[in-house]
């Protein structure tokens, strides 16, 4: 297939979850509205494709929270138990936010939490997801559920294959990286991306290119420990042990992925990457505090003990600005199933763990519309 032009067109996205992610994001759409520069600082990649980030367009919003649902989009994004930063105060009203299907999505546990922390769920009527979607002319929906969300997540990936649009899946329920559900999406001939976000300078790339370095310095890893403290909702609803499962898998997927790609065994009991507690205090800022225990030239003991504080909603949004653009892109250049190297940059818990350094190449090439080997063999 040859490379498409540069269409000029806008990228339509529909989103699951009015939380502190999509706050995040939707105000982005604002801030960078007028940005004309071709590097914009904040921003990884001004332009995919020939996509600035003003190029997309919320078409659909769906939640399933009292406070959100039947909002517009500007209003329901600032609404508890929301605490994102507020960075642009003036977003547009967007469209109304509908009622989405709670299935899992909502634990006993957050409805019976305090109304700031916690979630409500609104008794308006489910919309009918396959035609909604089909109506809002989206191109790719956006999931930004709860952690845990195992049945919520399956219903609307079925829902974004059925009114045939790409998905982006930013949490850690495991669709991209499931063979099963990737043949769906390459059958729908469809792209996608997932899964579990990485945020643009968060804990999991820190721990990944420190790892990197320490391994390329021919050094030995006993011990790798990332803790990781914070007070948004996301944190709270982490608090339940049996939801917690999927996303300590996937960010210790991101470590012990370095050592796999070169063969080499994580030591037992040497490595713990996860969510520690739930400090409201702390609102949306996150704090991971890393331990890394190596052994070098004769054995000497070397430890690096690092901090890192960041906000985590707008930490996110820095990929998945980018995220929702390679999707567009590779739908375009007719490339389906799930995309190795933006997911690699992007997600946690890719298809396939790539060095930090391939995964941005296929990045930097798929900006350019460039189709490397590893594209190349998932054209339509
Ligand atoms: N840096 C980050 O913040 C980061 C990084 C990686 C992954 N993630 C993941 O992204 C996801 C979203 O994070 P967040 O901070 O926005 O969470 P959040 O709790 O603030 O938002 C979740 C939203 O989903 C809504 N919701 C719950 N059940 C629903 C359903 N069945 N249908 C539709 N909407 C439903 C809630 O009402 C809420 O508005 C989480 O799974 C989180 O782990 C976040």
């Amino acid at each position: 297939m040859s490379q498409a032009s540069n269409p000029k067109s806008e990228i339509k996205i529909a989103v699951i979850g009015a939380g502190n992610c999509f706050s995040a994001l939707y105000q982005g759409f604002t801030y960078y509205k007028d940005s004309t520069e071709s590097d914009i600082p904040g921003v990884m990649f001004a332009d995919i494709g020939g996509y600035r980030p003003s190029d997309i367009k919320v078409v659909a919003v769906y939640d399933v929270d009292a406070r959100k649902v039947g909002k517009p989009t500007g209003e329901a994004i600032f609404a508890e138990p929301n605490c994102a930063r507020v960075f642009a105060p003036n977003v547009p009203d967007g469209p109304i936010v509908q009622m989405g299907h709670v299935l899992d999505g909502m634990s006993d546990y957050m409805q019976q939490q305090p109304a700031h922390v916690g979630f409500r769920v609104s008794d308006a009527k489910p919309v009918d997801m396959v035609k909604s979607l089909k109506e809002s002319g989206a191109d790719l929906l956006v999931n930004y559920l709860p952690v845990g969300s195992q049945q919520a997540t399956e219903f609307y990936a079925q829902a974004a294959i059925d009114a045939n649009i790409a998905f982006l899946n930013c949490i850690p329920v495991f669709i991209a990286s499931d063979p099963k559900w990737e043949q769906k999406f390459i059958d729908a001939k469809l792209p996608i991306i997932g899964d579990d976000m990485r945020s643009q300078l968060g804990a999991s790339v820190l721990s990944q290119v420190l790892q990197e370095l320490a391994f390329d310095r021919g050094m030995v890893v006993d011990f790798h420990q990332q803790l990781n403290i914070g007070g948004n909702t996301d944190f709270n609803n982490m608090m339940v042990q049996s939801r917690l499962e999927s996303k300590k898998k996937s960010k210790e997927n991101v470590i012990r992925a370095q050592n796999d790609l070169r063969g080499i065994e994580v030591p037992k009991d040497s490595l713990f990457a996860g969510p520690s507690t739930f400090l409201p205090y702390l609102k949306d800022n996150k704090v991971a505090y890393f331990n890394i225990r190596l052994r070098g030239f004769g054995d000497a003991p070397v430890t690096i003990d690092a901090k890192l504080s960041v906000q985590d909603s707008e930490n996110s949004a820095g990929v998945v600005i980018d995220a929702i653009r390679y999707l567009k892109v590779a739908k375009e250049l007719g490339v389906v199933g799930a995309l190795r190297g933006p997911s690699a940059w992007t997600q946690k818990t890719p298809p396939e763990q790539m060095m930090y350094a391939d995964a941005k190449l296929e990045c930097e090439a798929l900006a350019k519309r460039q189709l490397t080997a590893s594209v190349k063999r998932q054209l339509v």
